[in-house]
């Protein structure tokens, strides 16, 4: 029997500090690149080798806009752009990203380490998009004071619903990974009552019980598949925030083995269901940031496949994915946003989405 290709280490328990970068490659920075992805392996063992308690991993994933830079090599079948949603309060922009790099360790000095040789590496042939570095706070809950992931998928359920499998064999033990930066106005959170926070997540605040409630956040996001099935999505979000400069944000990534069942809870979330007109969670945490990526196996990454000839990767995309209620997908825009010079996303006043 053949083996199983073998998965980056997407299925890692969670830890407690995390660093998300999200980068895009610049004109001829595309080898460099390639050959980060094929010492990533390397680097992470020699970093983590030292603290084995200390469980660093890191999982990298490439955008929809790269893969035909990087790789002469057939597409994942479901890697495209970000869709955003236009809601009518609320909205999920795609923003501009070529990798994704996950690190996770329970020490944050450890993913400090490993982010600060990628970057080394990297220098000159990226642009930094997006940085966060997520903390676990208190017993596991997010800024809005919720234990956050309980319903995740474990074992043999989590490998089923993450990996991709038979239906993509070229790619099988990849999968698909979307992430969200939101940013919380906690004053106006705080400023409810214990209640109908409960309401709005479906749980219940001190002890974590589930609510009947056919409009929060919970009943939003459980999606089920053609046979009742629940489809599940694996999550590993982290808080993050500054209190200096009044910050707070939860950064939301979920890896799945096609797309299709996040997007459905996005679209549930943002432009609604029969049950409500959109998750009120967003009430309060505004999107700024939405990007997809396509996690090779580790298998792959340890044996890259050749680089495109020059020149041959242009038009190779496929237009942006059909949702209902998208706005024009930027994420492979010509001259996608760079940081501004401050070291911002440079997209503004990301304090607020809602439009009344
Ligand atoms: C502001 C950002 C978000 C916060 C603070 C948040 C928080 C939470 C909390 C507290 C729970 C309940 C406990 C649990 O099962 O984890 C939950 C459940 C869940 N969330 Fe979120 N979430 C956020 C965004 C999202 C997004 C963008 C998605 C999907 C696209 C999502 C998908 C889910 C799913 C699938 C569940 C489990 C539902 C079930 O019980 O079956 N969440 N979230």
């Amino acid at each position: 029997m053949a083996t199983e290709p073998e998965p980056q280490s997407v299925l890692s328990p969670l830890t407690s500090a995390a660093i998300f970068l999200v980068l895009t490659v610049e004109d001829g920075g595309e080898q460099t690149a390639r050959e980060l992805l094929a010492d990533l392996p390397g680097l992470t063992r020699a970093i983590g080798f030292g603290a084995p308690d200390g469980r660093l991993s890191c999982v990298a994933g490439v955008g929809s806009a790269a893969w035909d830079r990087l790789f002469a090599f057939p597409r994942p079948a479901d890697l495209h752009p970000f869709t955003p949603l236009e809601g009518t309060r609320h909205r999920a922009p795609a923003t501009p990203g070529d990798l994704l790099l996950h690190l996770r360790a329970t020490r944050p000095d450890l993913c400090f380490a490993l982010a600060t040789e990628i970057m080394k590496r990297l220098r000159g042939a990226v642009a930094v998009q997006d940085e966060v570095q997520g903390f676990k706070y208190l017993d596991v809950r997010d800024l809005l004071g919720f234990v956050d992931g309980t319903e995740n998928p474990v074992g043999p359920a989590a490998r089923q619903a993450v990996l991709v499998g038979a239906e993509d064999p070229e790619h099988a033990g990849g999968s698909y990974v979307i992430v969200q930066k939101y940013l919380h106005d906690l004053d106006a959170w705080n400023a409810l009552p214990v209640e109908a926070q409960e309401r709005i997540i479906g749980r219940t605040k001190a002890t974590n019980i589930e609510l009947d409630a056919d409009d929060s956040h919970v009943a939003l996001n459980t999606v089920t598949g053609p046979d009742g099935e629940e489809q599940d999505i694996l999550r590993d979000n982290m808080p993050f925030g500054s209190p200096g400069r009044g910050e707070f944000g939860t950064y939301f990534i979920g890896y799945a083995r096609t797309p299709d069942v996040t997007e459905q809870m996005l679209r549930n979330m943002f432009l609604g269901t029969s049950a409500a007109s959109h998750d009120r969670i967003l009430d309060f945490s505004t999107a700024v940031t939405g990007t997809l990526f396509y996690v090779p196996s580790a298998d792959f990454l340890d044996d890259l496949p050749d680089a495109p000839a020059r020149g041959s990767a242009v038009g190779t995309a496929p237009p942006p994915a059909a949702g209902s209620g998208p706005v024009p997908a930027q994420a492979d825009a010509p001259g996608p946003a760079r940081p501004a010079s401050d070291g911002s996303l440079g997209i503004g006043n990301l304090n607020r989405s809602t439009s009344s």
